[in-house]
Parts: C-alpha cells; structure tokens; sequence
C-alpha cells in the first residue's frame, strides 16, 4: 500500500557566522513499507524525525523543508498535490497530541467536522459520528466535552476516531501511546489494531518498544535519520537473531534484558556521517564503515543496513 524509498529530508536554515542558509540533514535514505492489514512500527528516539516523517508522507511539512525520493501510495507516486487530495481521506494522521484538536469546538463537533470535510453533507457526517462513537466507545457525555478536558486515554481515544472517521485506508499514528499507563497504551493499541483486522496499513510511530514489539507486524529501527533494519518483532525473542548492531545494542539497553548503556549520543544534523550512521558508536567499526553508507541487504525475511551483516 505505502512503499517509501530512499526518502531524504533537510531544511534550510541560516547557520554559522555566514549570514547564508545551510541545509540541516534530519532524514537521510529513509526506506519502508506498510501492506493492506499490516501494522508497521518505525521506532526511533525522540528528536529523531519521526513525526517529520510522518508530516511528509502526508505533505504537511514545513516551507523551508526539502523532501527527496520515492513514496509510491496504492501503486502510484504519492506527488504533492495528489498528498493534497487524499490526506485526511485515503490517509489520515493520528496527530502526536491533542492540541491539533479545535480547543473551542466539542469533541462531537470535531469528529463531525472530519467527517463533514469528507463527505460535504451534514447528515451524513452526523451517521459518520455516530458510528464512530459505537465503534470507539465514547460515551454520550464524552461528545460534549472540550478537547483540554479529556483524560489522556480518552484524548487517544477521539483522535483516533476523528483520524478515522473517514473510513481512511493508512493510518498514520504518531506517538499514541505517550503520557499513557500501560492499560491505556493496551487500549490506544487495540484499537489500531482491530483496523488491520479491516484491511487498513497502519503506520505506528513510536519510542515505546515494549508496545510495538507486542502489537505491531514488522519493526523499522529508525536511527541517525534512517533505517537501519526492520525486523519481525519475534526477531527481538532471540537476539542471534537480530541483523544490526544497533539493534543488538537496543536490545541490550532494556531493562529486561541488562539494561546496557551504549556510550555516545545519537547522531543529528551536521554530526550525521557520510558512511554509517551507527558508526562513531558501533563495536565493529571500520574503515569501509565510516566512508560509505552500507546498501539494503535481505537476511532472514528481514532487511539490514550493516557492512558486516
Ligand atoms: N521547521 C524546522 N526547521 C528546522 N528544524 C526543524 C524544523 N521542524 C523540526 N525541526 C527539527 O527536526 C528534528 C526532528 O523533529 P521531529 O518532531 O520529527 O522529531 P520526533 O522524532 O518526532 O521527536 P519526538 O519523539 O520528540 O516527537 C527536531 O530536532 C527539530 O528540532
Ligand atoms: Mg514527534
């Protein structure tokens, strides 16, 4: 449904002492993709660029924002104009927080005005919210509430029934799960997923491992602006199994599984190398690793972006 290759994403800002625009390197050579009923995981620290990945499938992205590369959506390219027409239709963003809400307008009047930007007829869009109401299960009252005063599992709850409410066939979702407890995360989850189970691809962007390794069908580490491998998430039960040092190295970092520090911060902007990106932290770096950037190679069903995989 979504194939995205060797997306490329800078802006221009003005730096130095030069008074001149530099370009700032946030997302380099980013590869991906979600299939019809499948719930793809892109998981990356915060700062990463992960909800600028998501701005730009949906073409939403800042003016000073450069975007290269390929994102091809049901078999065509997703061009910007054509991003235009289907967003919030064909593909609609399960936005980061509640802010991206109406603060003035109730909950009710929110999903029904998504609802109204698709259909263009008022009844319908009342049937629409309706139905998103059962299906979500949001009480009567919560229709009435104002966007600030919906506890946080509940805040997920009605932007992911206004994100859906068009009957979209990807969804973008960008951090659900941040600020949760674990039973809101399960629910916010769960409720994603039962849209695989209808033929929707969804996109999860995450921090949250432990969630995505339970609910998600493939995991793309995304590091220093890019991918690095994407894995199943059994993958992550037997870390032999595990194609990246990076990812070895994540692994090793949980709690679960020695909570192992790896010295060094994550690469951005002017710091992000020419040859691997994991390289200046990577036990096995070499010569071949710091000059050039290593291609996709295919193990295991999996795909990796190692010189020594
Ligand atoms: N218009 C802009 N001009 C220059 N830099 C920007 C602009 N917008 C965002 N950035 C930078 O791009 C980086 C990536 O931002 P983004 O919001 O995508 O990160 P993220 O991975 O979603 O982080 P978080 O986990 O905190 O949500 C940030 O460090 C931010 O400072
Ligand atoms: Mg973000």
């Amino acid at each position: 449904m979504l194939h995205i290759k060797n997306l490329s994403l800078s802006f221009s800002r003005y730096g130095g002492m030069s008074f001149r625009k530099v370009p700032l390197k946030i997302i380099s050579d980013f590869n991906i993709a979600v299939h019809t009923g499948e719930m793809v995981a892109v998981i990356g620290s915060s700062g990463a660029g992960k909800s600028l990945l998501a701005h730009a499938i949906l073409g939403i992205l800042p003016s000073n924002a450069k975007l290269t590369g390929d994102i091809e959506f049901k078999g065509s390219r997703l061009t910007e104009s054509r991003k235009k027409r289907i967003r919030g239709n064909e593909i609609a963003l399960v936005p980061q927080s509640v802010a991206f809400l109406d603060p003035l307008e109730s909950v009710k009047k929110n999903i029904q005005r998504a609802a109204f930007l698709n259909t263009g007829s008022t009844a319908k869009a009342g049937i629409m919210m309706n139905d998103a109401f059962d299906k979500y299960g949001l009480a009567d009252n919560v229709g009435g509430l104002l966007p600030f005063q919906l506890s946080g599992g509940m805040a997920r709850r009605v932007l992911i029934a206004a994100a859906t409410v068009s009957g979209a066939d990807l969804i973008i979702a960008d951090e659900p799960t941040t600020g949760l407890d674990r039973n809101a995360i399960d629910d916010s989850l769960r409720v994603l997923k039962e849209l695989t189970s209808e033929g929707k691809g969804v996109l999860l962007i995450t921090h949250d491992i432990r969630a995505a390794l339970k609910y998600a069908d493939s995991i793309a580490v995304f590091y220093g602006g890019t991918t690095l491998e994407i894995a199943a998430p059994e993958d992550f039960k037997h870390p032999e199994k595990l194609r990246h040092p990076y990812t070895k190295d994540l692994y090793s970092s949980l709690p679960e599984n020695g909570f192992v520090p790896v010295a060094g911060l994550n690469p951005f902007g002017d710091m992000i190398p020419a040859g691997c990106v994991y390289g200046e932290r990577c036990s096995r770096k070499n010569e071949l690793c710091e000059t050039s950037r290593p291609d996709r190679k295919r193990i295991n069903n999996g795909d990796v972006w190692c010189h020594h995989a």
